[in-house]
């Protein structure tokens, strides 16, 4: 298991004043971060650019030394121990970093393979396994300058295993990717927890792809922790877990002015929206029979009354935007 205690990273900025005069700053960009990460686990890290995630991850794989805390990897001491750290982990980054395009992936995973001392008959089987994994086992000589994105990203994830890590950091590792080549990433990544019991630490942009893919999530803000918990725990923090979808026959505006006076009365919280003629709801207040009874009094034939799922998406977009408000105030 990583443990991850109140984990602070501060840089010490250089700002320009004019031509000739200059100031320095500190800029916090890892405020207090605390985690787990058991093996076999996907956990995601979420926020809005800027929050601190790829500093976390820069911290977690020993790039970049951290202002404060402590994390440790199965109980070793990471900040005391960092060349057997090392050894259990890897990173995996989205882009085209990290890879050389002049030398074939054959050679790129053996130069890595060498930086990390592995015996040269444990690699050769290693890099043809990891090749055939990611299916690049007829591409193998090829130079990746003539890769396509697709290509070049599977290049990464076997780089990424090439140390046989326990633990794996994946920072928006779908970037970029097109939707079929995104899916197999998918796969591949719930293999590598699910069959392999390797534990994910994952950040990205793209939701639904931490909703597909994520057992337990992190919310980070400005270098801190807003919430943790499975994306049950997320939408309901954010009282997303009453959605409706509501409709009568012969819905005009006064009805729906009507309605939106009517659930204002429950919950003064609540958002009402007119789309695709229909009234969407949202409360922190479970109004399924409030709806109906209002269809009754009015003498209205219901067409549509139902409790729709909630999305991660909607819950950290709305939780965002309240942490930007506060911060304006
Ligand atoms: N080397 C650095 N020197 C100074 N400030 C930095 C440095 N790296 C990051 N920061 C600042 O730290 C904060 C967090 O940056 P970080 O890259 O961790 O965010 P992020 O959550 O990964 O964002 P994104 O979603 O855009 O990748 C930002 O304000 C950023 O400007
Ligand atoms: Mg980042």
């Amino acid at each position: 298991m990583i443990e991850v205690r109140n984990l602070k990273k501060t840089y010490d900025v250089k700002r320009r004043d004019g031509l000739f005069k200059s100031h320095r700053e500190k800029v916090e960009a890892v405020k207090d971060i605390s985690m787990r990460i058991e093996a076999g686990q996907i956990v995601g890290l979420l926020g809005i650019n800027g929050a601190g995630k790829t500093t976390t991850i820069k911290m977690l794989t020993t790039l970049i030394e951290p202002t404060a805390g402590s994390y440790s990897f199965d109980g070793l001491d990471a900040i005391a121990h960092p060349t057997e750290v090392k050894k259990q982990i890897n990173m995996i980054a989205g882009g085209e970093r990290m890879i050389y395009w002049r030398l074939t992936a054959y050679e790129n995973l053996w130069y890595y393979g060498q930086l990390y001392g592995i015996e040269n008959v444990i690699l050769k089987q290693r890099i043809e396994k990891l090749l055939k994994l990611v299916g690049l086992e007829d591409k193998a000589n090829i130079p990746v300058e003539t890769f396509s994105k697709g290509m070049k990203q599977r290049l990464q994830i076997a780089r990424g295993m090439i140390n046989d890590p326990k633990y794996i950091f994946l920072d928006e590792p779908t970037i970029g990717l097109d939707a079929v080549v995104t899916q197999e990433l998918h796969e591949e990544i719930m293999n590598l927890a699910k069959k392999q019991e390797k534990g994910i630490l994952l950040t990205s942009h793209y939701l639904s792809e931490v909703e597909q893919l994520c057992d337990y999530i992190y919310l980070v803000n400005n270098g801190e922790l807003i919430v943790e918990g499975t994306k049950r725990k997320l939408t309901d923090f954010v009282f997303l877990r009453n959605q409706y979808a509501f409709s009568t026959k012969g819905m005009d505006e006064g009805i729906y002015l009507k309605l939106k006076n009517h659930i204002g009365f429950v919950d003064k919280d609540a958002d009402v929206s007119f789309e695709g003629g229909k009234t969407l709801i949202t409360s922190k207040v479970e109004l399924s029979s409030k709806l109906a009874e209002f269809a009754l009094d009015e003498k209205l034939t219901i067409n549509e009354l139902h409790k729709m799922e909630p999305s991660l998406e909607q819950a950290v977009i709305k939780l965002s935007k309240e942490m930007q408000k506060e911060k304006m105030a």
